[in-house]
């Protein structure tokens, strides 16, 4: 990936930084953003002068407009935007609050998209890609999720639009849908302690073909692909350790 460039919103932590570390050890220019200033110039300080740290809120347009002037200064174009800044809004539909609908869809869907009209004119001229972060909310219904749930499902199903909207410029669209990770997003959204976020997590991962909980890691290894695959685009690309196929123990 060497003289190629990338941009990861929420490059600050879990599966952005991890995918930020792959596009660096592969020889690739990356920039990534973030609202805590900290965290991400901690990111881009470990992983060295060919990661550019820009404070941005992906759902503000002035920030998505200097962010992305950002990411093109500094990789000299772009080939690949994943646009994976997200948050979690978990309510049970009595509690159902209009306000916090409409900013979980802006932060999780409308943000995404405004970046993609942005990006497509230089993603068009490298024949780059994009890829969106889904969730194993599409594939198993939890209870008490679905705000969260209605905003990953709108970005499979954008995935699959644009891709084909697309596909004449030759710029591809995939999405990757992880499975349960521990990362910051839970803590973010106030969902308990991070021991009832551990006790939770391990009574999670029997549900799994593979027995266990997945790490950022591994999410970023299938981005990273998506990234590179010159033929694949609409792609729903499942990543959960087999919690998405619903194993019953009879
Ligand atoms: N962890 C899982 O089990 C799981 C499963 C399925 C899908 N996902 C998806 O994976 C993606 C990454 O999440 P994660 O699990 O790695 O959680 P995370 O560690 O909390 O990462 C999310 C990042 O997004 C950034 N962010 C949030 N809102 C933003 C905004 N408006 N502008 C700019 N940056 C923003 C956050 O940084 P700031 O707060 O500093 O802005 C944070 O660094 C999300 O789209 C999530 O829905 C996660």
């Amino acid at each position: 990936m060497k003289g190629q460039s990338y941009l990861v919103t929420g490059g600050g932590s879990g599966i952005g930084e991890a995918t930020a570390e792959q596009l660096i050890a592969l020889g690739a220019h990356v920039t990534i953003c973030g609202r805590r200033a900290e965290n991400i110039t901690q990111v881009a300080a470990r992983l060295g002068d060919r990661c550019l740290a820009v404070t941005a809120d992906v759902t503000q347009a002035e920030d998505r407009a200097d962010l992305v002037y950002q990411a093109l200064a500094h990789g000299g174009g772009l080939d690949g935007l994943v646009s994976n800044a997200g948050n979690m809004y978990r309510a049970p539909i009595a509690e159902f609050d209009q306000d916090r609908l409409l900013d979980i869809f802006n932060h999780n869907v409308i943000s995404g998209m405004m970046l993609s009209q942005l990006v497509v004119p230089a993603l068009a001229a490298r024949q780059g890609s994009i890829v969106f972060l889904g969730s194993i909310h599409t594939r198993r219904a939890f209870p008490g999720a679905a705000p969260y749930a209605a905003t990953k499902a709108a970005l499979q199903t954008l995935t699959q639009v644009m891709a084909a909207e697309l596909g004449a410029q030759k710029v591809r669209v995939n999405c990757v849908i992880p499975g349960a990770v521990m990362t910051q997003i839970n803590d973010r959204a106030g969902l308990g302690s991070t021991e009832d976020l551990a006790i939770r997590m391990t009574a999670i991962a029997p549900m799994h073909a593979l027995g266990r909980i997945g790490q950022p890691m591994e999410v970023a290894e299938a981005i990273v692909f998506l990234l590179q695959s010159n033929w694949t685009t609409g792609a729903l690309f499942d990543v959960d350790g087999g919690l998405g196929l619903g194993l019953t123990a009879l």
